[in-house]
């Protein structure tokens, strides 16, 4: 019985769970992380095209990065796939149960043979609050928004994501944050505030989360420096009542 892992799906072979794109982007996946992507993720970390555009790895990104990142997001999936499984046993017939993460978010491509290869990763994690531009009020609110119960509805999450430079401008992503926010952080997660940071110049991310109803906010400038260089931040918010 999986019925606490709605909508997703699961491979009948491996018993991974995963969502599928919608077309005409059907052969890629979403699925959690697997033991043997630190290697491919180190690849794609270390490509300028990639990361020029984000805050969070290191550059140079090393064998010791990917693995501490592979064990918190595994961890996390992991713990998110145990808490709904055991949910099944504690509501067989309750509602839904709120998480707040998603267990699926590397990108995949899966090929003729069946065969699969990762090209992306994208999630939602609690706001950093970037928008405040105090720095004392931003930690509090931070902490305050980290510590809010899965399902409430007044958290603001934040997006994160990234895809293979080989698969850019073929609207992978667009349709891929369209998934992810119907199928999972809108009924799953309880989402009703998200926001999106991109560096200012990050045209091709902008349009990303405009086309999928994310409001441009504009410019905002709290001071950030990443890798020695300051950054000028655009903020996109989406809240589910606009779309009511
Ligand atoms: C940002 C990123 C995820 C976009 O994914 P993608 O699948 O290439 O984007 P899409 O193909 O869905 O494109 C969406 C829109 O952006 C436009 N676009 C994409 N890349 C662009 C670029 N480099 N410059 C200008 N426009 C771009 C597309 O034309 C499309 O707009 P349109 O429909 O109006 O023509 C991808 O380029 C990437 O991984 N970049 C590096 C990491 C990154 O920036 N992550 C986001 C951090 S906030």
């Amino acid at each position: 019985m999986t019925r606490q892992l709605h909508p997703l799906e699961i491979n009948p072979k491996t018993g991974e769970p995963f969502l599928r794109l919608p077309a005409p982007h059907q052969n890629i996946i979403l699925t959690p992380p697997r033991e043997g992507d630190q290697s491919i993720n180190m690849h794609h970390m270390n490509d300028p095209a990639i990361h020029k555009w984000l805050e969070g790895p290191p550059v140079p990104y090393l064998p010791e990065h990917a693995d501490s990142w592979f064990q918190f997001v595994k961890g996390q999936s992991d713990a998110t796939l145990g808490y709904l499984r055991k949910s099944e046993e504690n509501f067989p017939d309750g509602p839904l149960q709120f998480v707040d993460a998603c267990p699926v978010r590397y990108l995949r491509e899966v090929k003729e043979n069946g065969t699969d290869v990762l090209i992306g990763d994208l999630c939602l994690r609690r706001s950093p609050m970037e928008e405040v531009l105090d720095e004392v009020e931003r930690k509090r609110l931070e902490e305050e928004n980290a510590k809010k119960q899965a399902g409430d509805p007044t958290i603001q999450y934040a997006v994160g994501d990234w895809l293979a430079a080989s698969h850019h401008g073929r609207s992978i992503m667009t349709a891929a944050v369209g998934l992810f926010m119907s199928a999972w952080a809108i009924p799953r997660m309880g989402a009703r505030h998200v926001v999106a940071y991109t560096f200012a110049e990050n045209i091709g991310s902008i349009r990303v989360f405009e086309k999928n109803g994310f409001v441009n906010k504009g410019l905002l400038d709290n001071g950030k420096m990443v890798r020695g260089e300051k950054k000028t931040l655009t903020h996109l918010e989406w809240k589910h009542d606009q779309d009511a």
